[in-house]
């Protein structure tokens, strides 16, 4: 199978062609000044997995063109971290369900797309087949040589959390969140023991980082001697990573899903092993 590296995920790619020992089909892009996108394969193949992370409306474009250009060869699609995937449902009358809409347009090219903790299990339910990696092993296996407790800051994150923690061998635990806004979330002090601990909150996406940032405040007022946050997505919208360190957390880090400073943990074992396993 050759790997064709998209233009948000060159790294993550790079890593998985070196994981599967596989032919890097080198491709080329450009802007034109009117904003339209235009991309080019310099090599043929007869099967291709394009490494493509869908962070904004140019990647999902970028993703399509490529997926044309690969014509009749067989294709796979490795979305590692699915944009849009948080509208997937009608929370107001009149809305687009936007991760189906987009699920329609690529499974339009291809019906096997693999990706990484999808934001939840209605997003999953608008694809015909979608394969999904679990990135908790691999982020408990990151502290499994420290005394840390693993917090998830709402009750929905907390069975996600609860597999970081098994492969890290620690005591986990939840906050209680709620959404005020986009970017605002409250988080309810709860009893739990984190006194004097070093605690690491664990979450799938850290996009606006409100949720890490009262979050932090809560642990730290319970008396956490560290707090440091992981999650798998870093999307870091609205210079979130700044606001972040400003408000006093530790540390943060995330997998390379979306590639970012903070991207210390790889995901490409998991994506070869499991491309591995469906080309059998
Ligand atoms: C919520 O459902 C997710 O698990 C994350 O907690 C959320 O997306 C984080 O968003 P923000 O960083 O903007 O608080």
């Amino acid at each position: 199978m050759d790997i064709i590296l998209g233009p948000s995920s060159p790294v993550l790619g790079k890593r998985i062609s070196k994981a599967l020992n596989s032919r890097i089909i080198a491709a080329e892009f450009k802007k034109f000044p009117d904003g339209e996108l235009y991309a080019r394969l310099l090599g043929e193949s007869k099967q291709a997995a394009i490494i493509q992370s869908i962070c904004s409306n140019d990647d999902l474009v970028f993703l399509l063109l490529l997926l044309d250009a690969l014509e009749e060869a067989e294709k796979t699609v490795v979305i590692p971290y699915f944009g849009y995937a948080r509208q997937d449902r009608k929370f107001k009358e009149g809305e687009g369900i936007s991760i189906r809409a987009i699920a329609k347009l690529i499974e339009g090219y291809t019906d096997r797309i693999l990706t990484v903790n999808l934001h939840s299990e209605m997003a999953k339910s608008h694809f015909r087949k979608i394969h999904e990696i679990d990135a908790m092993p691999v982020i408990g296996s990151e502290y499994k040589d420290r005394d840390v407790v693993m917090i998830s800051p709402d009750l929905g994150s907390l069975e996600r959390v609860k597999i970081a923690a098994k492969h890290a061998d620690c005591d986990f635990d939840y906050l209680e969140k709620k959404r005020i806004d986009a970017s605002h979330v409250e988080i309810t002090p709860k009893e739990i023991d984190v006194e004097g601990k070093e605690v690491v909150i664990v979450d799938d996406i850290i996009s606006t980082g409100g949720t890490i940032i009262e979050a932090t405040k809560v642990l730290k007022d319970l008396g956490a001697k560290r707090v440091e946050a992981v999650c798998v997505h870093a999307v870091l919208a609205n210079y979130a990573l700044s606001k972040l360190f400003n408000s006093g957390i530790d540390d943060v880090i995330a997998t390379d899903t979306i590639e970012r400073i903070i991207s210390k943990i790889t995901v490409a074992n998991e994506i070869a092993g499991e491309l591995e396993k469906l080309m059998l």
